[in-house]
């Protein structure tokens, strides 16, 4: 049985330019030590954003998505989580290899993230414009009276209504929809070169949601970033992201240029939930659903973790573990920037 996570290297996506990505992430393994046993909640990721790019970063509850997006923050839950094994290369620099100290620093000024909850993320006892401000004060030993002038600024940036007068006001004094702008704000503040969004719209009703994602995405190009943008919904991402990686089981198992995903998957798994959105013409339509469950981490199946649940597995899905390999045409072109894990990629490329 072959155990490897080792991938093999996708080709280049356009516009990853000669300074190379802001991020990139090789063969990245996270482990939580737990009464049961060792979860294997990342095993051998590997992804790249490059300034100005938005990868969306997809999977099940579970998959391994927001426990990825903690090690590159270096906000893991640690003990018991740890990186077993990989590298987290910030603008070429193994971001692993520093202290505690140093990375605190990249926090705020280098790279944020926004989550999902922000009367949790935000502090009830301050005032928005008191924590807005903060982040002036203390990375930029900016005064009070500056400090709010550029909080009232930024609130103004992410569209928040009469922020003037707003300033003074608490998180639980907003909608859940301003909140969250509130979020972003606090994200973009330092100016960083990396965002990471956490399921940044999931709370939101659907209306809400579209403006908060399109506001993200407005500003992201604006600000040139790097933006990687966690999700379980497909639909949610399609008209903002570039590319996309497709998690299972702590591996990605697809990865793409948005469209082309969309247009023609190359994973069992990917087709799987493309079926189950919902379509404006397929309504009254029964939706399709994968079938089964997301593995047990502690002890996920033999060969490709998705064999349980897909409908094309042969015997080969039981016993080896299929690389992110490059995706080819039926002439052997390799496609630009896309990669599956499937030992029959092809066929459902084609098929
Ligand atoms: N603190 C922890 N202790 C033990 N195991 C953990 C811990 N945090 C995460 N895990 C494990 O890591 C796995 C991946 O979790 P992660 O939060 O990355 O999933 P996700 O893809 O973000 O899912 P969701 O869509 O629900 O947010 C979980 O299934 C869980 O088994
Ligand atoms: S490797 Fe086999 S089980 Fe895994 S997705 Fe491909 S066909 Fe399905
Ligand atoms: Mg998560």
């Amino acid at each position: 049985m072959t155990t490897s996570g080792i991938t093999a290297e996708v080709p280049r996506q356009r516009g990853e330019g000669a300074e190379g990505p802001v991020l990139e992430v090789r063969d990245l393994h996270v482990e939580f030590k737990t009464r049961e046993g060792i979860v294997k909640a990342v095993n051998g990721v590997n992804y790249s954003v490059s300034s100005g790019e938005t990868l969306a970063v997809l999977g099940e509850s579970g998959s391994g998505k927001s426990v990825t997006a903690q090690a590159i923050m270096g906000i893991l839950d640690s003990p018991p989580g740890r990186v077993s094994k990989g590298e987290i290369l910030f603008h070429g620099q193994d971001i692993l290899q520093l202290p505690e100290s140093e990375r605190r620093k990249l926090r705020g000024p280098k790279m944020a993230m926004i989550f999902q909850d922000a009367l949790s993320a935000l502090n009830p006892v301050f005032s928005v414009g008191n924590q807005l401000g903060e982040m002036f004060r203390v990375h930029q030993g900016m005064s009070k009276k500056d400090a709010k002038a550029k909080s009232i600024e930024l609130m103004e940036r992410v569209k928040i209504p009469a922020a003037r007068s707003r300033v003074n006001d608490y998180p639980h004094q907003f909608s859940g929809g301003m909140r969250q702008r509130i979020m972003i704000a606090m994200a973009l503040a330092l100016e960083p070169d990396l965002i990471i969004a956490d399921e940044p719209t999931t709370a939101l009703d659907v209306t809400v949601q579209a403006q908060v994602m399109d506001l993200l995405a407005d500003l992201q190009r604006e600000y040139n970033m790097g933006l990687i943008l966690i999700t379980h919904d497909l639909g949610v991402v399609a008209d903002v992201a570039d590319k996309i990686a497709v998690m299972y089981a702590g591996r990605i198992v697809e990865q793409a240029p948005i469209h082309e995903l969309y247009k023609r998957p190359a994973h069992p798994y990917t087709r799987g939930l493309l079926d189950s959105i919902p379509r404006l013409d397929q309504k009254g339509q029964e939706l399709y659903a994968i079938k089964g469950l997301p593995p047990n981490l502690l002890k996920t199946p033999s060969g490709c973790a998705f064999n349980p649940r897909c409908p094309k597995a042969q015997d080969i899905c039981r016993t080896e573990v299929p690389a992110l390999l490059p995706v080819t045409e039926r002439d052997g072109t390799e496609l630009v920037g896309r990669g599956s894990a499937c030992h029959f990629r092809e066929e459902q490329l084609h098929g």
